[in-house]
């Protein structure tokens, strides 16, 4: 492996002039600051072409035109209550939205003669192509192979003339998935721009080698600085890849969770699926008997729905599905998420302390100098590429690792366990912490005295006491409330936890992840539901 990354690395040196206008990139400049070209950077076919002006089958009957904004999202669905959208159900491939819904506490005005003075960014990739061997491309290979044995009729017609052109592609950004991060990176200039200290030094920003992490960091710095940034943050890439330490992808250091003691999600989705797609494999199969649609086939094809409308901009397969459908959609996802990553996971907490453990690291003011979970050491034990005077830190990370991460951190809101035959209402609403482009803001607070918990009284924000300096997670645009998962914090409206009482929260949350045993020991699988605190029973 080392030996093919110097082959890689030499080649650098070749395509350097032509390389002059992009990025950091030069033979001279270390494996971590070199963004091209790429090495680690996963699959990277494109997709094909989109051509939305011939496949929009838009106006819909008996709605006026509405023109598409650059998705086709207005599909009707029959049952879909006031203010519904099946393209907001569609779990971690949902196009970005911020949180409709809140997580339980309202929004507030910063108090006069407070300041935000720190931001720890960690945000999602945008809107890719599957995952090489998921469920859409499986769906896509059983149509294709059995093209000219079937014919189908009624809602499904189409398939008789449909062609998988997503297989072509893999897992790169499609184009909304750039938009998103650039407009992440607007939305975030807007928000803290004044936080970055334009005094000519530059800041780190980190994401990792694979093409579309390294890619959606760019576009991000794109939209917060403008095609210039290259003058203002220098971008840093941890390998991912099997056998590395990251903690933006924490599961390469993690190996249980890559076995089945991790993946009784994927047990309790199936069983879910059996329950609410038994209608619509009733419905659906008949139309196409050739192909003998099972649950498997009709769930991925509300998948290929939500990959579709990212990668084309409209998809044929989303109108075939009623809304509860696509509720019972989103909750399989939500379910999945928590049997494999949160806290009915064994590795759930294992998987994202790395992270923790850095962002408390920068926190409380210090390097990492010895090993700690799935951090990689010999950068975060140094200034140049683990910075700790910085005001502004920009991570990008993947869905399921943000989730453990959440996890890791504690955030029990999300640990009540989701029953796979019937849905209840829950906040792990993978849509609403996951969805493409997911972000998730850590300020902190710095007032001239104590805040009252009660936000009510405008006139009385203050209480008497010293300066008081709290911390604020925001999840999508809307604030995660942290006495709902450490009632240390106490109960506040706003949702704030003056950050002395969070970090001493926190100073047990490494022990509590129990990581090497939960990563790397050697315990069986438990049926779902019975993990409830992220770590082997
Ligand atoms: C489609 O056919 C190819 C080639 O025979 C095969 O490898 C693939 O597994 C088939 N796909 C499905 C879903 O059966
Ligand atoms: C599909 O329908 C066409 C036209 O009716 C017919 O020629 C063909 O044999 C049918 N194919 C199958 C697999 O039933
Ligand atoms: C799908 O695309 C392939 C290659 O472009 C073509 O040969 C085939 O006829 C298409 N199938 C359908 C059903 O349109
Ligand atoms: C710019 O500001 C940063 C953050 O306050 C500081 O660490 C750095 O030393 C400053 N650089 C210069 C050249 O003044
Ligand atoms: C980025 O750095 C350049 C060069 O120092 C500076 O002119 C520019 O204003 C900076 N951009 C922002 C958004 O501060
Ligand atoms: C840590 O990062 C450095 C720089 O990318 C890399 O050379 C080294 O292999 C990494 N170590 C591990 C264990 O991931
Ligand atoms: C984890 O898995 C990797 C790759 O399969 C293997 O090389 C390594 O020895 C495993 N680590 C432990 C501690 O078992
Ligand atoms: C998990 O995998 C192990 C080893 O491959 C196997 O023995 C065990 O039966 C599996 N357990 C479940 C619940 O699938
Ligand atoms: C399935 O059909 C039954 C009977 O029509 C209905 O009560 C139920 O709500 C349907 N379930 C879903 C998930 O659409
Ligand atoms: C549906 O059929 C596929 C093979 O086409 C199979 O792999 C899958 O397990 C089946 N799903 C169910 C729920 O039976
Ligand atoms: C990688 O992580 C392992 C597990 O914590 C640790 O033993 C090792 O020292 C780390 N290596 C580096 C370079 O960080
Ligand atoms: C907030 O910032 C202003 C302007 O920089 C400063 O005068 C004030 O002291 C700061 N307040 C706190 C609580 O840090």
């Amino acid at each position: 492996m080392i030996a093919k990354r110097f082959v890689v690395l030499a080649a650098a040196a070749t395509v350097q002039s032509a390389a002059v206008d992009r990025r950091q990139a030069s033979s001279s400049v270390p494996q971590y600051f070199q963004t091209t070209p790429e090495v680690f950077a996963g699959p990277t076919p494109t997709g094909p072409a989109p051509f939305l002006a011939e496949t929009n089958p838009a106006p819909f009957a008996s709605t006026s035109y509405i023109p598409n904004t650059p998705l086709e999202t207005q599909v009707p669905i029959a049952d879909t209550p006031p203010g519904g959208n099946i393209f907001q159900l569609h779990g971690q491939l949902s196009h970005y939205f911020p949180n409709p819904d809140g997580f339980g506490v309202n929004e507030f005005a910063l108090p006069p003669g407070a300041n935000i003075t720190w931001l720890n960014m960690l945000s999602r990739h945008g809107s890719r192509y599957p995952t090489t061997g998921s469920g859409t491309p499986t769906f896509g290979s059983k149509v294709q192979n059995a093209t000219g044995k079937f014919n189908a009729t009624g809602e499904l017609s189409f398939l008789n003339t449909w062609n998988y052109t997503l297989g072509k592609g893999a897992e790169i950004l499609v184009p909304v998935g750039k938009q998103e991060l650039f407009d992440s990176g607007v939305l975030h200039y807007y928000q803290y721009g004044h936080l970055y200290n334009n005094n000519g030094s530059k800041i780190i920003a980190r994401s990792t080698t694979q093409d579309r992490m390294t890619k959606s960091a760019e576009y991000f710095l794109a939209g917060f600085f403008g095609l210039q940034w290259t003058q203002n943050a220098t971008l840093e890439l941890i390998i991912e890849q099997n056998g590395f330490n990251n903690s933006l992808a924490g599961y390469y250091q993690c190996n249980n969770s890559n076995t089945n003691v991790s993946a009784t999600g994927n047990t309790a989705l199936a069983q879910w699926a059996a329950v609410y797609l038994a209608n619509a494999t009733a419905r659906l199969a008949p139309l196409a008997p050739g192909l003998n649609l099972n649950v498997t086939d009709v769930y991925n094809m509300q998948s290929t729905c939500a990959y579709e409308t990212v990668g084309l901009g409209y998809s044929e397969f989303c109108d075939l599905f009623t809304y509860e459908e696509w509720e019972g959609y989103e909750y399989s996802v939500d379910i999945n998420f928590a049997g494999n990553n949160a806290f009915q996971s064994p590795t759930g907490r294992g998987v994202g302390i790395g992270y923790v453990q850095e962002v408390l690291a920068r926190l409380k003011n210090h390097l990492i100098t010895s090993p700690t979970a799935q951090v990689n050491v010999t950068l975060d034990g140094m200034p140049s590429t683990f910075p700790l005077n910085q005001s502004l830190y920009f991570d990008f990370s993947h869905d399921t690792n943000i989730m453990s991460i959440l996890t890791a951190f504690g955030f029990t809101q999300f640990a009540p366990v989701l029953p796979a035959t019937h849905m209840v209402p829950h906040d792990l609403i993978v849509s609403h912490l996951e969805p493409f482009g997911a972000r998730l803001d850590i300020e902190l607070i710095e007032a001239p005295a104590p805040v009252a918990a009660d936000r009510s009284n405008a006139s009385g924000v203050y209480l008497e006491g010293p300066p008081t300096t709290y911390i604020h997670f925001i999840l999508n645009q809307r604030t995660l409330p942290l006495y709902k998962s450490f009632p240390a914090c106490g109960t506040r409206d706003d949702g704030w936890c003056e950050v002395g009482t969070f970090l001493d929260i926190q100073e047990s949350s490494l022990d509590l992840s129990q990581y090497e045993y939960a990563c790397f020991g050697n315990y069986s699988a438990v049926p779902y539901g019975e993990i409830t605190d992220g770590v082997p029973l």
